[in-house]
């Protein structure tokens, strides 16, 4: 059940699958005869320097893919030297990730309706030394995910004879779940009025997320934050202007993983058009597909300065726990490393359009007619 949630797109699934495809399509330029010594990875997302310019991606339920997960995977990032951002929807709490780990990690919201309960998870991101906010703006209706439906998805799992079948069939997973108390939203239960425990969570979400969310709202969290704020889910060039117009510090070119808008298009696709909307006023942060050190290299030479993967560090994650996580990265890091230099080049940051081979379309032969 918890492999689907991640493992899984909205609807037909064409726009998860299109976020990987469309890298695909993309070739790169080979170089020859240039001095590969010396290579760097090192970058900055919104100023902060990053070891590569690879963020781990918020991602909900993150405990439930391994027991204490989020705090894992923030232990993993930190000693890898990226970003970590946590979910609004995390199972273990901001105060409990900041507790286990040294280094400031970022913090993604969801505006819920309840704006004094919005107001103090800013606060306690805040408290807990976020050094950025990344707000979500594509989800405040959920989309539709058929294989959570067919699953019964809750955390903790329902005692249905499936999901009791799915826990006895994992049984280290299972163990590791008894070995923590974190099995619920750290972040809500108990925080937010009226949720003392889940049977009352799954109505508060499905209420609570606010359908009115705006732009001037976006003022209101950026004005309560008052630190580096940077807006996900932008797949438009004129919302990208109207993000760049907030004065926010990135934009993050997504489409939820597939997961929302089935339909739209890949990010990687659209990045282009929105790197050209917004020039130099607002950093482009890029997700979506990203499966490879290649990819990475491939959204850098379109114009993003950082980029962001979801399933690969949760796959890492569910399969080996940190260890997992830290290979997923380490895997992206040698992958990225090896290209930029066939490539040739030396230093990350000097990935541009130039690395990208424009192949010319290729025409079918006609097949050679008959001679009379
Ligand atoms: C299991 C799962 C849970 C997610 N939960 C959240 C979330 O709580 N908040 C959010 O802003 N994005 C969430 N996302 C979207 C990711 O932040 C990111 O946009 C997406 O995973 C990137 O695509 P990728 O998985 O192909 O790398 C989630 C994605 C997955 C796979």
């Amino acid at each position: 059940m918890f492999f689907d949630y991640a493992d899984s797109g909205a609807w037909t699934e064409g726009t998860y699958k299109a976020n990987e495809a469309d890298f695909a399509a993309i070739k790169l330029r080979q170089r020859v005869l240039v001095d590969m010594t010396n290579r760097s990875l090192q970058s900055t997302m919104i100023g902060e320097t990053v070891s590569m310019p690879v963020a781990l991606a918020p991602t909900g339920l993150t405990g439930m893919q391994h027991a204490d997960g989020e705090i894992l995977a923030a232990q993993a990032a930190e000693a890898f030297g990226v970003p970590f951002t946590l979910s609004t929807m995390s199972i273990c709490s901001i105060e409990d990730v900041a507790a286990h780990t040294t280094k400031p990690f970022w913090f993604q919201l969801y505006v819920m309706k309840d704006r004094t309960f919005v107001a103090s998870l800013i606060s306690r991101a805040k408290a807990a030394g976020c050094s950025a906010l990344v707000l979500t703006l594509d989800l405040q209706i959920l989309g539709q995910r058929h294989k959570d439906i067919r699953n019964g998805l809750s955390a903790p799992p329902k005692f249905t004879p499936k999901h009791v079948w799915q826990v006895a069939t994992r049984p280290f997973w299972a163990w590791e779940m008894t070995q923590t108390k974190r099995h619920s939203f750290g972040n809500i239960v108990g925080h937010a009025k009226g949720v003392g425990d889940l049977s009352s969570l799954s109505s508060w979400t499905a209420e609570q997320f606010d359908p009115r969310l705006s732009w001037s709202d976006v003022a209101w969290i950026k004005e309560q934050w008052g630190g580096k704020l940077i807006l996900k889910g932008i797949m438009d060039p004129e919302d990208a202007r109207r993000a760049a117009d907030t004065g926010a510090d990135a934009i993050i070119v997504s489409n939820h993983g597939g997961r929302q808008l089935d339909g739209a298009p890949s990010s990687i696709s659209v990045l282009p058009e929105i790197v050209q909307a917004v020039g130099d006023s607002i950093e482009v942060h890029l997700d979506g597909g990203i499966r490879s050190g290649q990819d990475v290299m491939k959204a850098l030479c379109l114009g993003a300065k950082g980029t962001y993967i979801g399933r690969p560090f949760l796959y890492g994650l569910g399969a080996y726990g940190k260890r997992g996580v830290t290979m997923a990265l380490d895997i992206i890091r040698k992958e990225l490393d090896i290209t930029m230099a066939l490539c040739g080049k030396r230093d990350i940051r000097e990935a541009g359009p130039d690395l990208l081979h424009h192949r010319l379309p290729v025409v079918e032969a006609e097949p050679a007619r008959p001679s009379q």
